[in-house]
């Protein structure tokens, strides 16, 4: 069966859960849609040192009688004479930097879950006749954001971009940001409270101010469409009007002036016969100008196609095998969440080593310079939301919040060739109230963006003693499966895997999302004794032997690059809060298995590439 991905970009409303409030906080108004490559707009950078004040007890936000205070820490208050009585001081308080999780960065806070209040001065003039977005990368989990006292946004979920705007709130001379986080864990949000990660929380990544045209182009999507070569197509979004676009590809002699509808949406069709495809041998990535209202967006965007054809995953027509890994936003050899370009060049760059096209960004949507540099690196990306194992599936405001995350992390990363699949969740268990929240989602991922496949990491089960099934009905509605397993280590010994097979009820392409073992780098032993680098390598050698036997597999994402950070690993001596399934360990060693797998994707390369 041939899925045709063709692009329809519809506005879908998600709204925000109110599960991310308490029922008494004020409404704070929702974030703007997110303002498309806000790297690329004029921007004025707020990271750096900020004051921050912990706050256990939301004593900042709510009064005594729980109720919201108008006087909340959102103020910056000062004492105005002797006799006020003032119980906080952001100027006398410790500072932190942003972007960075508050976890490594301050002893105190390394198990913190709870709020912390962000405060910084800035400076500003207002362009006339310009708006002004106050941009945040990702807050985790819970963020509330106000400038000189004055409600901007709230946003819910820890790994989500999102913009709100500030234009009436900033003032020209002096100014001031506060920002709320929150990082407790729920049993009503997304993800749950269980998962195996850090809870690392904070300003994680850059938040900005971003100026834009009191009329601008807010998004647009640029891609070549399904089965018909030489053809860009897409579309712009403007807000304030119907102002015209112009849209240019210089490179290939390319300019449309788009008209956008009563609702500002506008169609983009370019012929382009000379249009060169973007693959991993060949990221060719062309500049775009998009220029409205006196503004002109500068973007890189590849152009590629991807279909699925049965059990094959098709780029560019050609029969693709992804081979990849798992990775968290966990920085390279150092403590905390990854955020910066020079963490991304490093983490993929590593993915280039093993001779690898592709990396699972997993459970979350990761920073904007993943993608950025698997776009200009050439390397495909799975991009997932953090639907992970348990949520609470018959809760309507967490289906809302997954929805909306989605639509989020949809919306930031769609003009990234990099990112070839959508995945709507982990390990998440067969029964049926789950399977109506994950078709819910597959549903909204296949309405905002059909130009890419929809996939999720499926469990399996033993149909027979040695043959594994995949059966889990979601896999009826998803475009490529996803499959974790993990012979040798949590299940029977590495060398079982060699007589294990599989089957498949459906005509789909498989993706091994994850498997694997832990390893302490540095401990040696024989491959019968569990935590050496030699019985994680043993898992690799045995689990190859496995893969290679199964005919509808298109990819594997072992689990996983980096040992990262999680309170679920305890070992002292072995784990110490770490998962050490890392093929490079917390200090960027290599473990004996990098090689393993290295070797393994230079023969798959050698047989699918030539
Ligand atoms: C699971 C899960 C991962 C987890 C891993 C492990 O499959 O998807 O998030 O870290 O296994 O147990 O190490």
């Amino acid at each position: 069966m041939r899925r045709m991905f063709a692009l329809v970009l519809l506005a879908v409303p998600v709204f925000l859960s109110s599960a991310g409030r308490a029922a008494d906080t004020p409404t704070m108004s929702q974030p703007s849609g997110l303002i498309a490559n806000v790297e690329h707009r004029k921007t004025i950078s707020l990271n750096g040192t900020w004051h921050y004040i912990v706050d256990p007890y939301d004593n900042g936000y709510y009064d005594y009688r729980h109720q919201p205070r108008k006087d909340g820490f959102f103020q910056n208050e000062k004492p105005k004479t002797p006799r006020d009585l003032v119980e906080y001081d952001f100027d006398k308080s410790d500072t932190i930097q942003v972007p960075g999780d508050w976890n490594s960065q301050k002893k105190e806070l390394f198990y913190y879950e709870g709020t912390v209040w962000y405060q910084r001065a800035f400076t500003y003039r207002k362009p006339a006749g310009s708006r002004v977005f106050l941009y945040v990368g990702a807050a985790n989990y819970l963020s509330r954001l106000y400038v000189n006292g004055a409600p901007a946004c709230e946003h819910e979920g820890g790994f989500t971009s999102f913009n709100c705007e500030v234009t009436s709130q900033v003032k020209d001379g002096d100014n001031f940001v506060v920002i709320y986080v929150n990082n407790q864990r729920r049993r009503d949000a997304v993800p749950t409270d269980m998962t195996d990660w850090w809870n690392y929380g904070g300003l994680t990544r850059d938040v900005e101010l971003v100026e834009v045209p009191n009329a601008f182009l807010e998004d647009y999507f640029l891609q070549a469409p399904k089965g018909a070569s030489g053809v860009v197509d897409g579309w712009v979004q403007v807000s304030g009007g119907t102002l015209p676009v112009t849209v240019r590809i210089p490179e290939l002699k390319l300019e449309q002036k788009v008209q956008p509808d009563a609702g500002g949406r506008g169609a983009i069709h370019f012929t382009a016969p000379g249009l060169k495809l973007w693959s991993p041998g060949q990221p060719k990535l062309y500049d775009v100008e998009l220029e409205a209202g006196g503004e002109v967006v500068r973007d890189t965007i590849g152009f590629r196609t991807i279909e699925v054809r049965g059990r094959d995953i098709l780029v560019n027509g050609t029969s693709v095998f992804l081979r990849g890994i798992c990775m968290h936003e966990e920085a390279p050899a150092r403590p905390g969440r990854a955020h910066s370009e020079a963490d991304a060049t490093t983490l993929l760059g590593w993915v280039k080593e093993l001779n690898g096209n592709f990396a699972r960004l997993a459970h979350y949507p990761h920073n904007r310079n993943m993608s950025r540099v698997a776009d200009r690196t050439g390397l495909f990306l799975w991009s997932e939301i953090p639907v992970y194992w348990t949520i609470d599936w018959e809760n309507p405001a967490t289906l809302a919040n997954a929805k909306r995350q989605l639509a989020e992390m949809i919306r930031r990363d769609k003009n990234r060739a990099s990112v070839v699949l959508w995945s709507v969740g982990n390990e998440t268990p067969v029964i049926p109230a789950r399977l109506t929240f994950m078709t819910e989602l597959v549903k909204t991922a296949h309405q905002l963006d059909q130009s890419r496949p929809v996939t999720a990491a499926l469990e399996t089960h033993y149909a027979e003693p040695n043959v594994k099934m995949i059966d889990d009905p979601l896999g009826k509605e998803l475009d490529v499966l996803g499959c974790n397993e993990y012979v040798g280590w949590y299940e029977r010994t590495p060398e079982d895997a060699d007589a294990i097979s599989w089957k498949t009820v459906y005509d789909k392409p498989l993706v091994m999302s994850e498997f694997g073992g832990d390893a302490r780098a540095g401990l040696h032993g024989s491959a019968d004794a569990r935590w050496t680098e030699e019985y994680q390598e043993n898992i690799y050698r045995h689990q190859i032997v496995m893969l290679q036997k199964i005919d509808f597999l298109r990819g594997t994402s072992p689990w996983i690059l980096n040992d990262f950070r999680s309170p679920r690993r305890v070992l002292p001596g072995i784990q110490d809060n770490y998962n050490r399934k890392g093929l490079v360990s917390d200090r960027g060693e290599r473990k004996k298995a990098f090689a393993v797998l290295k070797e393994f994707y230079a023969a798959l390369a050698a047989k699918w590439e030539r």
